[in-house]
C-alpha cells in the first residue's frame, strides 16, 4: 500500500458516478436538493470530461469545474475526483492516432468509444500524465476532495494493445523476468515447432495466426498487458502525488467470476482501498450468489481493509441481452450485500441517467421518469437504512476456517492456446464449492493462492490449473500441520511458464495425494460420470490409479468403469482429498464427509434463500442477515437491527427479500456454533 493515506470513512459511503457536464446548471441545483434529499454524501467526478476540461492542447477550460465542486463542497458533499483518462479528447486522437490500441490481427482501433490508448506508448504517457498533475495542482488541497479516482476500469477497452510500442514494451518485459533470451527459450519450450529465439528483438507480440500458438508465450503476454495497465495506474498515481494529493489513490476494477483483465492480486498493494465495480446478470436467476462470489473474492484480494463498490446499478444496465430490470427491494439488498462482505459503502453507476450518449437507457440513482418512481423512492430509502450502518465502516469480515483458492493467471493459462476441453469454465469449480460451502455456513474466503494459508482448516483447491512450486508447497505444508485440502479437477497441471509438470496428473499435488492420473478425459456431449455412491460427475474426469491414496469412490460404467474417482490420503495432521471432476448432482454426502474431515462447524445461520455475513471488530460484531427468498423466515441471533431498531433474542423474524444488520451481543461472541 502506498500509505499516503489510509481509506477510513466515518460513514457509510453512498452515491454515484455524478455527470454535470450533461446538463444546464439548473439541473445542477436540482441534483444537490435530490442528494441531500437521499442522503448522498460522495460523488465520483470528472470521470470523462477531459475533452471538457482540456479544450484543446493544453487549453484549460476549469470555469464550470470550479463552480460544480464548490456547490458540492457547499453542500457537505465529498468528491472523489477521477483523472478522466478513460476517454482522451477528440483533439487528442486527431494529433495523435499513434496512441490507438492495435488489435491482434494488426488493426488499429479508431477515435470513438473509450479507452482509446495503448498504456505503453511514450506519447499517450505524456498526455495522461499532464491532464493527471494540472487536476493534482489544482484540486489536491480542495478539503471535499477527499478521494481520487484514477481512470476508469482500465483494461475495458484496452486490455491488451499490439502496436510497436507494446511489442518493445514487451521485450523490455521480458528481459527483466528472464535476463537472458535461452532463459525465454527454455520457458516457452521454443524447440517446438524450432521457434528458438536468438535474441529479445526476435519476439513479438502474439499477433494471429491461422494455427495455435505457443500457450507460455500468450500467457506471458497477458501477464505484460496486465503490468502494462498497472504501469499506467502508478503514471497517474505518481503523478497526483507529485502535485501533492495526500487522499486515498484508488481506481475501480473489474473482478469478475470469469476471469478479470488484470491480475488484481498483484495490484492490491498499490492502491489505498481496493476498489470494484459489479453489475448482476438479469438473466441469471441466482445472480445474488454470483454477487457474494465475486464480493468475497474481493475482500480475498485484501482481508486486511475494507473495500468500496465503486459502481453498480440500481436497476437495469444498458449491455446486457436483455437489460431487464432488478425487481423491488433488489438494488437495496444487492448494496447491502456488498456492505455484508466488506464494502464501506455502495455506490452507483450513475447519479442521474443521461438522456444522450452510449449509455442513454441505463439506470441511475435519478431515473428519466425523475422524483415520483420507484426507482428513486428506493434509492431514499437504501440511503435511510446505510444512515443506521455508519458504526461498522473499518470492521472487517469474520476470517473464516475455509479458504477456496482462485487466481486469474491460472485462469488465463487455462485459456491460452489449445486445451482438452474448450468450454471448461475454469473459475466454475470455484463458485459450486463455494455455493455449498456458503449454504451450510461456513462463510468461505475466496483468497488468491500467494494468501496466509495458517489456520484454514479447509482449503479448496478448485481447477486450479497454474499452480508455482511456492503455491504447491504452502498447500503442502498447511496439510501437514493439519488442514484438510481438497485438490479439484485440472488443479495443478502446469508450472508457472505453463509447461506440463510430467510424471502423471495433477504433477504439483501428485505426491501429496498419493495418485497418478495417466490421461484426462473430458465428458463428450450427453455423456454422464456416475460414481459408485450414485452422485454424478460433470465436465471431466482422468484416468486414476492410486499410489498411497484410500479410494473413496469409483467410476460406475463406461471406460473409466472401477477406477478410483475420488481419493483421499492422511497427511501428516491434515488430510488430501482428490475430485477428479466437477461436483455435480448428489455430491451433499460427499461434501459433509469432507467438512467432517476437516473439523468444521457452522458459524452462520446460512440457508438456502438466508445469506448471513458476520463483520467484526476489536470489540463488536453485526451479523448481516438477507432475505434473498419469497417467504418470511425465522433465523437464529442474538441482538438489535441497526436497521430496524428490533431485538433478536435468539430468534430474528426476516420478511421475504428484506435484510437486517444485527449488532450482536457480546457475551454471545465467543465461539458460536449455531
Ligand atoms: C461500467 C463503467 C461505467 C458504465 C457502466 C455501465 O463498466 O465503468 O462507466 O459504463 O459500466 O454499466
Amino acid at each position: 500500500m502506498s500509505h499516503h493515506s489510509r481509506f477510513s470513512p466515518r460513514s457509510v459511503l453512498f452515491g454515484g458516478d455524478y455527470s454535470p457536464e450533461q446538463w444546464p446548471e439548473s439541473v445542477w441545483r436540482e441534483d444537490l436538493l435530490l442528494m441531500r434529499e437521499a442522503g448522498v454524501n460522495i460523488v465520483t467526478l470528472g470521470v470523462f470530461s477531459w475533452g471538457l476540461l482540456e479544450v484543446d492542447d493544453d487549453r484549460w477550460d476549469w470555469d464550470w469545474f470550479d463552480r460544480i465542486i464548490d456547490l458540492l463542497s457547499n453542500e457537505g458533499i465529498s468528491i472523489d475526483l477521477a483523472t478522466p483518462t478513460a476517454s482522451p479528447p477528440i483533439w487528442l486522437h486527431r494529433e495523435h492516432p499513434e496512441i490507438l490500441p492495435v488489435d491482434r490481427r494488426g488493426i488499429r482501433y479508431h477515435q470513438g468509444g473509450r479507452l482509446q490508448w495503448c498504456p505503453s506508448h511514450p506519447v499517450w504517457q505524456r498526455y495522461a500524465r499532464r491532464i493527471a498533475e494540472r487536476l493534482g495542482e489544482r484540486y489536491g488541497a480542495h478539503p471535499a476532495v477527499t478521494m481520487w479516482h484514477v481512470s476508469n476500469e482500465l483494461g475495458g477497452g484496452n486490455r491488451r494493445c499490439y502496436c510497436t510500442a507494446s511489442t518493445s514494451a514487451f521485450r523490455v518485459w521480458l528481459e527483466n523476468r528472464y535476463e537472458h533470451i535461452d532463459a525465454v527459450n527454455s520457458a516457452w519450450g521454443t524447440a517446438f515447432w524450432g521457434h528458438r529465439y536468438r535474441r529479445f528483438d526476435d519476439v513479438t507480440a502474439p499477433l494471429d495466426s491461422e494455427s495455435a500458438q505457443n500457450p507460455s508465450l500468450l500467457l506471458d503476454f497477458d501477464r505484460f498487458s496486465s503490468d502494462a495497465l498497472l504501469g499506467q495506474f502508478r503514471l497517474e498515481r505518481d503523478a497526483l502525488r507529485d502535485a501533492g494529493v495526500t487522499t486515498p489513490i484508488t481506481t475501480n476494477l473489474m473482478v469478475s467470476p470469469s476471469g478479470s483483465v488484470a491480475d488484481y492480486a498483484s495490484w492490491t498493494d498499490d492502491l489505498d482501498v481496493v476498489a470494484i465495480d459489479h453489475y448482476t446478470i438479469a438473466e441469471d436467476p441466482r445472480r445474488e450468489r454470483e454477487l457474494a462470489f465475486v464480493a468475497s473474492r474481493t475482500r480475498g484480494l485484501d482481508p486486511s481493509r475494507p473495500w468500496l463498490v465503486m459502481e453498480h446499478s440500481t436497476s437495469a444496465v444498458n449491455w446486457q441481452r436483455r437489460n431487464a430490470p432488478k425487481s423491488p427491494g433488489e438494488m437495496i439488498r444487492n448494496s447491502l450485500q456488498h456492505i455484508a462482505h466488506g464494502s464501506d459503502g455502495a455506490l452507483f453507476f450513475q447519479w442521474r441517467a443521461s438522456a444522450s450518449g452510449a449509455e442513454q437507457f441505463h439506470s441511475a440513482m435519478v431515473p428519466h421518469a425523475g422524483r415520483d418512481s420507484r426507482q428513486w423512492r428506493e434509492v431514499v430509502e437504501l440511503g435511510r437504512r446505510l444512515a443506521q450502518l455508519d458504526e461498522l465502516t473499518g470492521s472487517l469480515v469474520e476470517r473464516s476456517e475455509v479458504a477456496i483458492l482462485v487466481d486469474d493467471v491460472s485462469l488465463w493459462a487455462w485459456h491460452a492456446g489449445q486445451k482438452p476441453l474448450h468450454d471448461h469454465p475454469i473459475h466454475e469449480d470455484a463458485r459450486l464449492w463455494f455455493d455449498v460451502l456458503s449454504a451450510r455456513g461456513f462463510g468461505p474466503d475466496v483468497v488468491p493462492p500467494s494468501s496466509d494459508l495458517a489456520g484454514r482448516s479447509l482449503i479448496v483447491v478448485p481447477s486450479l490449473y497454474l499452480v508455482t512450486d511456492t503455491t504447491a508447497a504452502a498447500i503442502e505444508a498447511a496439510v501437514r500441520s493439519g488442514s484438510t485440502v481438497v485438490i479439484g479437477p485440472l488443479s495443478g497441471i502446469v508450472d508457472a511458464d505453463s509447461r506440463i509438470r510430467v510424471g502423471g496428473y495433477p504433477g504439483a499435488f501428485r505426491d501429496m495425494l498419493g495418485v497418478v492420473g495417466e490421461e484426462l478425459v473430458p465428458l463428450l456431449d450427453g455423456e454422464q460420470l456416475l460414481l459408485s455412491s450414485g452422485a454424478q460427475m460433470a465436465d471431466i474426469s482422468a484416468r486414476l490409479r492410486t499410489t498411497t491414496a484410500d479410494v473413496v469412490e469409483v467410476h460406475r460404467g463406461g471406460d473409466l468403469d472401477g477406477l478410483p474417482a475420488i481419493t483421499r490420503r492422511a497427511v501428516g495432521a491434515g488430510a488430501a482429498w482428490h475430485i477428479s471432476g466437477l461436483v455435480g448432482a448428489g455430491f451433499d454426502d460427499l461434501v459433509d464427509r469432507i467438512t467432517g474431515d476437516a473439523g468444521l462447524a457452522r458459524r452462520l445461520p446460512t440457508s438456502d434463500d438466508i445469506e448471513a455475513v458476520r463483520r467484526v471488530s476489536a470489540d463488536d460484531s453485526w451479523l448481516f442477515l438477507i432475505n434473498h427468498g419469497t417467504t418470511d423466515a425465522v433465523v437464529p441471533a442474538d441482538g438489535t437491527d441497526l436497521i430496524s431498531g428490533e431485538c433478536a433474542d435468539g430468534r430474528f423474524a426476516l420478511s421475504a427479500g428484506d435484510v437486517a444488520v444485527i449488532r450482536e451481543r457480546v457475551e454471545k461472541r465467543a465461539t458460536r456454533p449455531v
